[in-house]
């Protein structure tokens, strides 16, 4: 056990949008030899309620993060993309539009060139470009950092080549939230099909159709958005993220079985997705029977009650944020862990101890968010004790013999732009 003193905490700070911006720009002008067009930047994401439901056309209710990925980019005229990362040390790479197909560009450049490949593939007239990267989203934090990646050029490449689907960001709100879901699915057959991971739509939507001080409640099934109003300060309160920075692994295969699972069960069921086992007016029960006699029975039951119950606590955390019952969400909080830990089997040592370490130093709710098997968890804390619940948190960790955690505050922050 070792003991760590908890004043000096980690802190990931957000940078403020010059700063961001002008990063981008100079590693531009340094590396690339010319000055950009411009700079656009999207933000990474925190999901309040609703994991692992996107995929199953359920509901979501993420907000956009402080945090931001900043692109600095220039317009050319044949099909050449060149890109350079300041988090990478790999120097410029360079790919030919016309060489993009799903396996054939590796590592962060996939989402960068897998965006403008879906922008073709979805018949926009979409050349090369230069591009340079600069980002304060924690990458492996669990917090979306490829889907800031992907909205920031997305709403690059809309100005840059005219496309005309981003519309204006003003104060805090997209204006054209239509051509913003049609980049965002973009966005996701970026993600896909070029650098293969098989995630569902809610971060590319948090990220480009989110609305600062809202949280935005996302309808999987037919992509409809509603933005709630959501202002902790308000109500003396504040939401700590805990970044575990725990190792994780096997991520990308953990969430292709637990996607798999679901369509299986919707394949034994008959539903195009879970969710309409969710809105069955008589209730989950008879789809759960049916499910508890195929061979994988035991765990498709786990597994659908948590997509069943996940949505309905969607639901309940609306309602209780619009009824001016901040409080009360906390406990809807807690349910959604309990269920990712043990009906959907997601969570992991780190983010257990992470949100009970919360609880016992006086958090109302917290829960794992995003993927899970690492990232983060969120707590919703009293304004005035961001500082002590981080410290019992790190304390834990220490106590734990686990790596030292990173906190950050997550207020509901304006969409890419
Ligand atoms: C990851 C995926 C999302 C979503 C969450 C779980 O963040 O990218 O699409 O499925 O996991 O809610």
């Amino acid at each position: 056990m070792t003991d760590r003193p908890t004043d000096d905490l980690t802190w990931t700070a957000a940078w403020d949008r010059a700063t961001g911006e002008e990063r981008a720009r100079a590693l531009f002008a340094r590396v690339l030899d010319a000055e950009p067009d411009g700079v656009w930047s999207a933000p990474g994401r925190v999901n309040l309620i609703g994991e692992h439901t996107d995929y199953n056309g359920g509901l979501a209710l993420p907000v956009a993060l402080p945090h931001r990925t900043y692109a600095a980019v220039r317009r050319r005229d044949d099909d050449l993309v060149r890109l350079v990362s300041a988090q990478e040390a790999s120097g410029v790479r360079e790919v030919r539009l016309a060489d993009v197909a799903p396996g054939t560009v590796d590592g962060w450049a996939a989402y960068v060139v897998g965006v403008a490949w879906a922008l073709r593939e979805a018949g926009h007239d979409v050349g090369g470009f230069d591009v340079a990267i600069d980002s304060c989203v924690p990458f492996g934090a669990g917090v979306s950092s490829s889907a800031a990646l992907e909205a920031a050029v997305a709403v690059a490449l809309d100005a840059v080549h005219g496309l005309g689907l981003a519309g204006d960001v003003v104060d805090g709100a997209a204006t054209d939230d239509a051509g913003r879901a049609a980049l965002a699915e973009v966005c996701v057959r970026a993600e896909n099909e070029i650098a293969g991971a098989p995630t569902g739509g809610m971060d590319q939507a948090a990220s480009l159709r989110a609305r600062a001080d809202h949280a935005l409640l996302l309808d999987c099934r037919d992509g409809r958005v509603r933005h709630v109003p959501f202002d902790l300060a308000a109500h003396g309160l504040a939401l700590l993220v805990v970044d575990t920075r725990a190792p994780h692994s096997h991520v990308d295969g953990e969430y292709a079985q637990r996607r798999a699972a679901c369509e299986r069960a919707a394949g034994l069921l008959g539903v195009a997705t879970l969710r309409e086992v969710a809105d069955d007016p008589a209730g989950p029960d008879g789809a759960l029977d049916r499910l508890a006699a195929a061979d994988d029975g035991a765990v498709l039951v786990r597994r659908v009650r948590h997509v069943v119950t996940e949505i309905d606590r969607v639901t309940t955390f609306v309602g209780r944020l619009e009824a001016g019952d901040v409080a009360g969400v906390g406990p809807v909080m807690d349910a959604s862990h309990a269920s990712l830990r043990d009906d959907y089997a997601v969570s992991c040592r780190e983010l257990d101890v992470a949100v009970e370490a919360a609880r016992a130093a006086g958090a109302l709710g917290a829960r794992m968010t995003g993927g899970g098997f690492g990232g983060s968890a969120i707590a919703l804390v009293p304004a005035d004790a961001v500082e002590r619940v981080a410290g019992a948190v790190a304390t834990a960790f220490a106590a734990g013999d686990l790596r030292a955690p990173a906190f950050a505050v997550a207020v509901a922050a304006p969409p890419a732009g």
